[in-house]
């Protein structure tokens, strides 16, 4: 979603700003623009479209001349995508200039407000309230204005700011906000990705705060406009992480990833052969009192959440329901002090998620998060943090964010099983070595299926594709239809494979695509039925079976092999060839792999 830069230093600020909006470019959205001070005036540049546009048009910053500024990617909320509505936005008198992530949800009334003391709107957004008020409250002292602006708006924003005289300014509330400390300059961003160019050194900003960046300094002030002292925090990833590293996509780079980011999440939290968290851990009594689990994400995170509750509860027998967090915060929930919220998020920003983590600790339940990006608004409002060592993750489908997420739900379930007293010594070691082989499997996942491109030639033109599975398989369907759809724009849904006979079977029928997955062997022959029944109504069967199965061949039309693993890690190998299966069936059909239609990587609005 929008996207957030700010730049103050002694060069030109325009190049600056369209570099690091190239930089979260990835997050989606659909105009750009830039306002740059010169010390007396404003200099502003936006355009519908892309940050190329833009570039194209200020000559790759070169017309816009400056040394302080503020840059930003939209993704519409209030408004068409089109040059009035893209921000920046200026105030009438041109002193201010602002960019804006969020949503301010009192800016109609605002707007009337303002509109009744004659200040003229040029756009429909929320976000050209702020200009205004901005203007209203100037008395000779930008920063107060700034306090005073801010104070009237409710909702979630983070703001960029900056004053014709050459001040800028950064807000926060409910919407993330990172200082960059340079050397001679200074950043912000809505992203660490747009700041790893240029430092590593970074300053998150809390909700209420707000800060004034100069070329020498950055100065944080609390909601009453007191100098406040920040930590500084080191970004653990370099710029080349966040790069296409020869690949044609970020897509197919991450996948490929994918068990160097899995040893990443891994391999620190097991010390002597046993699993610790850095931060997490409760006394017997506190374990002894979780009576459920519940499990809340949106999208992909929520998938990895339902094949952690498959092996939480065969660990551990704690019940544990995975909701949707959209659904869950609206929902007058029954949770408790007795309840663990295991929250699951890649960017730590998603607003629905956000909410329902609120809303359940407000009702005393402890929570603890699995995120990916440090100091996000997750982690910093979780009692305890798992982080996912993904590393960035740029291509909008997530891939390393989710088999990194049930990386530390497979180790949670252990570490618990093992504090509540369930599991023999030798499981445990077991499972501790079986973790310890994953890497080498997902790499196995990987190279089983280097023609999975071929295959993806042939079967791209289904347009309709079932994904069946029981049990662990069913959870991972539930992921591969996702893929699918959202970067092929194929339509796909996963279906419980004992449920088809209720009703989806209805639809099966020569031309649809099936695509079933058997490695879960309890219930394999299960699994083998429901394949007969597809391919006796004329459906095509695609089936993802564990490597040296033998029997899957005279059932299926076609087969993607897995390596073995412990049965309950199978659903991570598993994922990888549907994850490249979905990546060339897109790119067959001539797909955005990595900034698919109508999505954001981070889903910061409602
Ligand atoms: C799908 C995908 C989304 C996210 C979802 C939650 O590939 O990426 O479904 O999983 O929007 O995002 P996070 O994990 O950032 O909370």
């Amino acid at each position: 979603m929008c996207g957030i830069v700010g730049f103050s230093g002694t060069r030109e600020a325009a190049a600056v700003l369209i570099d690091g909006l190239r930089r979260l470019e990835y997050r989606g959205y659909d105009s750009a623009g830039i306002a740059v001070a010169d010390g007396s005036a404003i200099n502003m540049a936006k355009v519908k479209g892309y940050v190329k546009n833009l570039s194209e048009l200020t000559h790759d910053g070169a017309d816009i001349r400056g040394q302080i500024g503020v840059g930003h990617t939209r993704w519409a909320t209030h408004g068409a995508p089109n040059d009035v509505n893209a921000h920046p936005h200026i105030s009438s008198d041109g002193r201010f200039a602002v960019v804006h992530n969020g949503i301010i949800e009192n800016y109609a009334l605002l707007r009337q407000e303002l509109t009744k003391k004659g200040y003229a709107f040029v756009s429909d957004t929320d976000t050209e309230v702020v200009a205004h008020l901005l203007e209203m409250y100037y008395d000779g002292d930008e920063k107060k204005a700034v306090m005073k602006a801010a104070a009237r708006l409710e909702g979630s924003y983070s703001l960029g700011i900056i004053c014709a005289g050459g001040r800028l300014f950064a807000v926060r509330e409910q919407s993330p906000l990172i200082l960059g400390l340079g050397v001679g300059e200074n950043y912000f961003a809505s992203d660490v990705a747009a700041l790893v160019p240029h430092t590593k050194n970074v300053i998150y900003l809390d909700d209420g705060e707000f800060a004034e960046l100069t070329p020498e300094a950055i100065t944080v002030y609390d909601v009453r406009g007191r100098a406040i002292d920040k930590p500084v925090s080191k970004v653990a990833w370099d710029v080349e992480a966040a790069e296409k590293g020869g690949y044609e996509h970020f897509m197919l780079k991450e996948i490929m990833e994918q068990p160097a980011c899995f040893k990443a999440t891994v391999e620190p939290r097991i010390k002597n052969g046993r699993i610790e968290f850095e931060n997490f851990d409760l006394s017997d009594q506190e374990l002894r009192g979780i009576r459920r689990i519940v499990v809340t994400a949106c999208g992909s995170a929520g998938y990895a959440g339902q094949v952690g509750r498959y092996v939480i509860e065969e660990l551990c027998r704690i019940p544990v329901s995975v909701e949707l967090a959209s659904e869950l915060r609206y929902r007058n929930p029954i949770i408790d002090s007795h309840t663990l919220l295991v929250v699951i998020s890649q960017s730590g920003e998603t607003a629905d998620t956000i909410a329902a983590l609120r809303e359940c600790k407000a009702r005393g339940a402890r929570v603890l998060a699995i995120v990916n990006v440090v100091g996000s608004t997750i982690a910093k409002l979780a009692d305890h943090v798992i982080y996912t060592w993904a590393g960035p993750e740029i291509a909008v489908a997530t891939t390393k964010g989710y088999t990194t997420q049930v990386a530390v739900l497979d180790m949670l379930a252990i570490y618990l099983a093992d504090r509540l007293g369930l599991m023999e010594k030798e499981r445990y070691d077991a499972l501790v070595d079986a973790l310890h082989a994953m890497p080498g499997k997902l790499q196995r996942a990987i190279d089983l299926n280097r023609n999975i491109h071929k295959l993806a030639k042939r079967l791209c033109k289904y347009n309709d594709i079932y994904f069946i599975g029981r049990n662990l398989d069913y959870a991972v369907c539930m992921e591969g239809a996702l893929k699918l759809k959202e970067i092929s724009y194929i339509f796909a849904e996963a279906y419980a494979a004992g449920e088809l006979k209720h009703g989806t079977i209805a639809l099966v029928e020569q031309g649809s695509l099936v695509v079933s997955l058997a490695c879960y062997e309890p219930l394999f022959d299960k699994t083998m039925s429901n394949i007969e029944e597809v391919k006796a109504r004329g459906a095509e069967v695609l089936a993802v079976a564990l490597e040296g199965n033998r029997k899957i061949l005279s059932k299926a039309d076609d087969v993607i092999f897995v390596p073995r693993t412990e049965p309950l890690f199978n659903p991570i190998a598993q994922i990888v060839p549907l994850q490249l299966f979905a990546y060339y069936v897109a790119k067959e059909r001539g797909c955005d792999i990595d900034k698919p239609k109508n999505l954001a990587k981070s889903v910061t609005v409602e």
